[in-house]
């Protein structure tokens, strides 16, 4: 039986992400689980694994990348609990989602409600669950509280706000001058980020400086973000995008963090102000069964229609390359999926 998946042999732009045939399906060990993936999310991430520069990614070369997935249990392996075959289940592996089968940890495979389809679902494991244990794990305020979400245009960012406002947040959203319709339209008081005056804005439109600021820009953006904050706010980093898209060497990013990590809060002691960093994955690896409750939460917010899933554009797994190139343009108004199986 012949099936595909995106294969990666060197490091580089989209066109590394080759097509590669294969004859036999693998089988499942004992623990393990059988995936066929229904839909495999393409996001800015991805873009990084494939280059060669994400943080977390140590296995090198080659790679098939993919961060989240949504499809069906196949088979467990040998002695093995988990989802019955034909159980839809989402899944975050970090890569490997870009294939028609993938193996899985079947302890890992958290099982999708009834009336969430895979397109939907797969928004879950990596996007709405980042924003998910942002707001609720690392900021504990009260309802009208006005917080600041950076990039607000973006796969998180957009998740951000629609959690937010779910949860009776008020949302500040920066964004390009081009997706500011769209962000208003979520809920949020939308700013452009090139602005000159942006902190003075933020602070205005939030009434005196907002409680939570999430940025995963990094830098120049994290300066901005913690002077946007008023007394006890806390800024939660959680990328350095900005660092990544401009080539500047590691230094800066490791500047970046220390400003983030160790000088805001010394300078927060005077003035009740605090920082975090938020990484999901190794949240994860640490606690497991909060990652699957929190995701379980998610799957039903999505079922129960409290929140709307974003538009999604659905392509085959041979417009991979197309799809990062897409991603890196910006401006896209669906989320990018795969359907390794059309
Ligand atoms: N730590 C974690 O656990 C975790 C989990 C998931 C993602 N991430 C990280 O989160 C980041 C965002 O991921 P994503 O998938 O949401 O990316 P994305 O969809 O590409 O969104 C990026 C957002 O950043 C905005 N942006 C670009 N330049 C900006 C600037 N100078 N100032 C403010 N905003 C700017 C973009 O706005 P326009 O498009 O309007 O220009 C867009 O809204 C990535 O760095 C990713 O690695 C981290």
């Amino acid at each position: 039986m012949s099936w595909q998946r995106i294969r990666v042999r060197d490091w580089g732009g989209p066109e590394v992400l080759q097509i590669e045939q294969l004859d036999d399906l693998p089988s499942p060990g004992p623990g393990e689980a059988l995936v066929r993936v229904r839909a495999a999310g393409v996001g800015y991430t991805d873009t990084i694994v494939r280059r060669g520069k994400y943080i977390d990614y140590k296995d090198g070369l080659p790679v098939t990348p993919g961060y989240d997935l949504a499809g069906e249990v196949v088979a467990l392996g040998p002695d093995t609990q988990g989802p019955a075959p034909g159980t839809p289940v989402c899944d975050m592996p970090m890569y490997g989602s870009y294939s028609k089968y993938v193996i899985r940890p079947a302890q890992d495979l958290v099982p999708v409600p009834s009336g969430v389809v895979a397109a939907d679902a797969v928004q879950v494991p990596l996007m709405l669950m980042t924003a998910y244990q942002m707001l609720t794990r690392e900021v504990d305020f009260p309802k009208g509280s006005w917080v600041l979400v950076v990039g607000a245009s973006g796969s998180v960012g957009r998740a951000l706000v629609k959690l937010a406002v779910e949860r009776g947040l008020k949302v500040v959203g920066t964004a390009s001058a081009r997706n500011l319709g769209a962000v208003e339209e979520l809920g949020a008081t939308a700013i452009d980020y090139e602005r000159p005056d942006l902190v003075k804005t933020i602070r205005a439109a939030s009434g005196g400086g907002v409680l939570a600021a999430f940025d995963a820009i990094g830098g120049v953006s994290w300066k901005t973000s913690w002077k946007a904050l008023r007394r006890s706010g806390k800024l939660v980093g959680y990328g350095l995008q900005g660092y990544l898209e401009s080539g500047a060497g590691s230094l800066n990013a490791i500047s970046s963090f220390a400003r983030l990590l160790a000088i805001y809060p010394l300078l927060g002691k005077l003035s009740g102000k605090s920082t975090s960093f938020y990484n999901i994955l190794q949240r994860r690896w640490k606690l497991p069964e909060e990652y699957r409750e929190d995701a379980v939460a998610v799957l039903d917010l999505l079922a129960s229609g409290t929140i709307a899933p974003d538009p999604v554009e659905v392509l085959p797994l041979s417009a991979a390359p197309e799809a990062h190139r897409r991603i890196a343009a910006g401006g896209l108004e669906a989320r990018l999926v795969l359907d390794p199986g059309a």
